[in-house]
């Protein structure tokens, strides 16, 4: 582990979360998903934490990859076991967003920092976060959620791959700020998910429903998708993005890839 968080248990054990401990890092992994995963089958207890510093194999939503930068930036996966119905599993992914925005707020400034449904956390319209949700599930309940995050934290030279839709922590600071602390961050999302995960797994979006509104960074724009186009209307309480098509009729987008028509000038 890099000397910045070898104060991560410290600070779980100080703010007192359910969530982050045991914690196992690694200086290189395939994927930190994959470790959660397997030792979720293990019987690993809810709150275990898989840290790298570098992914051989680091896997987004649909097939993608996960590119980051050996060191640089904040790449994890934590067991939940939250005994809940699937139904209840895509909504934790906007939870995890919620948690990721709010700690990269706090650092970067209130303002542009935004969850993109389903999975991906934006500022200035430029991707600074993905969440990749992913569950076990025995008989009709689910046995263990991993929800894996992947946040850039201090990279500048972002791959050449993703650097004109991407960006950093280090990249968004305020003009004067101190450099982004990793650590700090990691606590954060993890006192985030701490607060809210067991609840809406149980209950539903409803309590954080008016926060995601605010943070949503689909919200009256005009979207595209694999079922369809129109003008994007927020999430509904069982986390289905709302878009109106043009013929004025209202669809529950529950899971995909939704692409963001520019702002008309
Ligand atoms: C996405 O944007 O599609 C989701 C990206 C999720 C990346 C993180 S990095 C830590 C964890 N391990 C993985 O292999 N993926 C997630």
């Amino acid at each position: 582990m890099y000397k910045d968080l070898e104060r991560v248990p410290a600070l779980v054990a100080e703010r007192g979360l359910a969530l982050g401990a045991p914690l196992t890092c690694r200086d290189e992994t395939a994927s930190t998903n994959d470790d959660a995963k397997r030792a979720a089958k293990e019987g690993a207890p809810a709150g275990s934490l898989f840290l790298a510093e570098s992914q051989t194999a680091g896997r987004g939503r649909m097939g993608r990859t996960w590119l980051s930068a050996r060191g640089e930036n904040l790449l994890f996966s934590l067991v939940v076991r939250p005994n809940c119905p699937p139904s209840r599993v895509p909504p934790l992914a906007l939870v995890a967003g919620l948690a990721v925005r709010d700690a990269v707020a706090k650092v970067v400034g209130e303002g542009e920092v935004k969850v993109k449904w389903p999975n991906d956390v934006l500022v200035r319209g430029k991707k600074i976060a993905g969440v990749l949700v992913e569950s076990t599930v025995v008989g009709s309940r689910v046995d263990a959620v991993i929800v894996g995050i992947g946040v850039n934290v201090l990279s500048r030279d972002l791959p050449e791959a993703i650097a004109s839709i991407a960006t950093s922590v280090a990249l968004e600071l305020p003009a004067g700020a101190p450099p982004p602390d990793r650590a700090a961050i990691l606590v954060d999302v993890l006192a985030g998910l701490d607060r809210d995960l067991g609840h809406v797994a149980a209950r539903g979006l409803g309590l954080v429903h008016a926060r995601l509104g605010r943070a949503d960074a689909l919200r009256g724009r005009r979207v595209a998708g694999e079922l369809g186009a129109g003008t994007a209307e927020g999430v509904d309480t069982d986390g289905r993005l709302l878009v109106r098509d043009d013929a004025g009729v209202l669809h529950r987008w529950s899971s995909g890839e939704v692409t963001l028509a520019p702002r008309r000038a």
